[in-house]
């Protein structure tokens, strides 16, 4: 076995990095994580750390959950994986059903247009990848051809892969890639605090809307579909919709017949206080994309959920050619879906979501304290999502220069202090596993506005 020297060095000669410049990495020890229990992650030198940001949002209770482990161990003894193409089984069969029921009992304002069909994938950028090829394809099956473009948000983020990142609005990420992309329509995201109304959330949402009208009153013929990170734009800096923008997009997809794609990757599993952040506004949308807490941070798997509307109209003979080509060697993965179904049965047997209403209190309270410090400009939170935005000038709302680095370094020394977060540029990301105890939320506010305070 490897001492952590040399892991260390194995780990900067051959292994490349997710969104990290590697030169940078070079020059840091890297941290390796060994072992994981609860809401903690343990290095290879015994030392505990606070994952604050759920191992990139997808753990919801806990590292070495009993349930979760039992459940694929159980599944582990019986098969690991058999594809979905021209098979089934049973785990991918009785999560199906699952997921149906639960969406049909959460989201059901109405019944007639509940979300009834599960498609697998593997992640959340598969996810959207099959809800945008449904989309396009269903409106080829209704006859309107025209139907080949997106309405996406500013600062939205979908996902790495091309149509993902076609959808996407973060430049940063994104930019470096425009040649490669599909013809999309932007409207503006609703973030309040830096919209051009500066008048108010109820202001930011009316105008946001107005504007997506207008795009909508021109160019709906194009649009396949309107794709929106229900609540909160993660990514783009866990930017909190105003209440009744949501809802406002809901009826003008219908009003302009453009299908609603509600991406939940980030927001499922009661992350913003709900089980699904699309309850917040009682809106049914037409596709749904889950991934990440679906098997509470264990395994990659992902569903899109569509209407039998959807699904009706790609029905036709082979001949018809009206079959949706696409899937992935593991579609249907029994492991995943068994750690799936284990997830749903933890939040059915055990209140998860009325139990948050405390800590989602209690990270209010400590945001309050967070939000006076000079170098705040704006917290913005839902459920137990939260952002930091970090400024310059909190009068001018100037931002720090991206070259700073100010999110980065404020993030660093709360890892020597014992807490891992995760950086979006200027904006703190605090995303907790929704086992995490007042005790250790608590804990955590502090180091944050520690941390800020010192590096400030
Ligand atoms: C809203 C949203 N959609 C899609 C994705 C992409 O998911 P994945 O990283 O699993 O591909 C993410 C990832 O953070 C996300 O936040």
């Amino acid at each position: 076995m490897k001492n952590k020297r040399e892991l260390q060095d194995a780990d900067k000669k051959f292994v490349w990095h997710p969104f990290t410049q590697m030169k940078d990495w070079q020059r840091e020890d890297p941290l390796i994580i060994d072992e994981g229990k609860g809401c903690f992650l343990k290095d290879l030198d015994g030392r505990w750390y606070l994952d604050g940001i759920s191992s990139m949002w997808v753990n919801l209770f806990g590292h070495k959950n009993a349930a979760l482990d039992g459940a694929i161990k159980a599944q582990i003894d019986k098969i690991s994986h058999s594809t979905l193409l021209g098979l089934s089984n049973r785990p991918a069969i009785e999560l199906a059903e699952r997921l149906v029921a639960f969406f049909g009992s959460t989201l059901n304002f109405q019944p007639s247009s509940s979300l009834s069909r599960v498609f697998y994938s593997d992640n959340g950028s598969t996810a959207v990848e099959v809800a945008l090829k449904m989309a396009f394809q269903y409106w080829m099956h209704k006859g309107d051809t025209a139907k080949s473009s997106f309405l996406c948000l500013d600062n939205a983020y979908h996902g790495d892969t091309i149509g993902a990142v076609s959808v996407g609005g973060i430049d940063i990420f994104h930019n470096t890639f425009s040649p490669l992309l599909f013809k999309t329509f932007h409207a503006p995201s609703p973030y309040c605090y830096r919209c051009g109304s500066g008048r108010g959330r109820a202001e930011c949402s009316f105008e946001c809307l107005e504007k997506t009208e207008e795009i909508l009153r021109t160019n709906h013929r194009e649009i396949a579909a309107f794709i929106i990170e229900p609540i909160v734009q993660a990514a783009g800096g866990m930017i909190v919709s105003p209440p009744g923008y949501l809802g406002g997009i809901r009826d003008l997809c219908r009003k302009y017949g453009v299908l609603m794609i509600a991406d939940e990757v980030a927001t499922g599993f009661g992350r913003t206080g709900k089980m699904f952040a699309c309850e917040h506004e009682r809106v049914v949308p037409d596709i749904v994309c889950i991934s990440k807490g679906l098997t509470g941070g264990y395994l990659p798997l992902a569903v899109t959920m569509a209407t039998d509307e959807i699904y009706n109209a790609f029905l036709g003979e082979f001949r018809d050619l009206k079959t949706f080509f696409h899937g992935h060697s593991y579609t249907g993965n029994q492991l995943g879906c068994a750690a799936a179904l284990a997830c749903l049965d933890i939040f059915r047997d055990e209140d998860v979501i009325e139990g948050l209403a405390p800590r989602i209190a209690l990270l209010t309270a400590k945001l309050d304290g967070i939000a006076a410090l000079a170098h705040v400009g704006d917290v913005r939170q839902k459920g137990l999502m939260a952002g930091i935005e970090l400024v310059s000038d909190k009068q001018t709302k100037e931002p720090y220069r991206w070259e700073e680095k100010m999110g980065w370094k404020v993030t660093h020394r709360a890892r020597q202090k014992g807490l891992l977060i995760r950086p979006l540029g200027n904006i703190l990301v605090i995303m907790p596993p929704l086992i995490i105890t007042e005790k250790d939320l608590s804990w955590m506010m502090d180091v944050i506005g520690e941390s800020i305070l010192e590096v400030t």
